[in-house]
């Protein structure tokens, strides 16, 4: 963490909640995280849940993030959602180039980059995620990967647009696994990012740029990885899932 930078806190709901459920636990959570000041809290429930989700934490300390958008901005493409319909919800952060899309769903960086694009063409905040499998780690491709998924997500935008980002770092070994990078093995991939951004922008830039990191957060491991210099906030699945472990999240110490 650092001064400069506002702590990020997201919860990625993937595909789970109904919206009647979503309701129920945005309730649950808002007054438990109602004294928070100072840290950005995100939700980012599925599509049909979204409204509901909106409903509930209007005027609350909650903004909220789709989980993904098309890179059009309307027309013929079915089952598509598109920036004006997720702005028109309320929503401000979008996720973009989730592992899970890039592995099940065929995104790749030149798709992640016109969703990018359109995001920030429309006023939306992207978090594009990057991250590693295991078996390109245990290749030594690391660097490679992350340089290119980072240059490749941000072809392109323009300085200007880069105090929007958010860029989430999850490797996909540590994604629902229970195993989480450590706090030394986060952090170096962080500085990575940064020193990309650095190179491809400015060093006021990358200072200024917010990296969360993702991959198995609970809340016995929030604050150490928090207290490292380049980890700026967390975007959390499963213990997302609960009022009371977002909320503990949150409120890290
Ligand atoms: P997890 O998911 O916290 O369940 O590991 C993180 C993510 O995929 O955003």
């Amino acid at each position: 963490m650092h001064p400069k930078r506002r702590p990020i806190l997201a919860g990625n709901w993937k595909m789970n909640m109904t919206a009647t459920q979503a309701r129920e636990l945005a309730s649950k959570l808002i007054p438990l995280v109602a004294n928070v000041k100072e840290r950005d809290i995100v939700l980012s429930p599925p599509f049909t849940s979204t409204a509901a989700v909106a409903e509930t934490v209007k005027g609350t300390n909650i903004s909220l993030a789709a989980q993904n958008l098309h890179w059009e901005d309307k027309g013929a493409f079915t089952g598509e959602i598109s920036a004006d319909m997720l702005l028109d919800l309320g929503c401000k952060y979008v996720i973009i180039g989730h592992s899970e899309r890039r592995q099940y769903f065929g995104e790749t960086d030149e798709t992640v980059n016109k969703k990018v694009k359109q995001a920030l063409k429309k006023g939306l905040l992207p978090i594009l995620c990057v991250g590693e499998t295991l078996a390109e780690r245990d290749a030594g491709k690391l660097n490679d990967i992350i340089s290119r998924q980072v240059t490749g997500g941000l072809k392109d935008i323009q300085a200007s647009d880069m105090q929007k980002v958010v860029i989430a770092y999850e490797p996909v070994w540590a994604i629902g696994t229970g195993k989480t990078a450590t706090p030394g093995q986060a952090n170096e991939v962080h500085a990575l990012i940064r020193q990309k951004v650095k190179a491809l922008y400015s060093p006021d830039l990358a200072e200024g740029l917010r990296i969360q990191y993702g991959g198995s957060v609970t809340p016995e491991n929030v604050s150490v990885l928090m207290a490292m210099p380049d980890i700026d906030g967390a975007l959390v699945g499963g213990a997302s899932l609960k009022p009371e472990s977002f909320a503990a999240l949150v409120n890290f110490k």
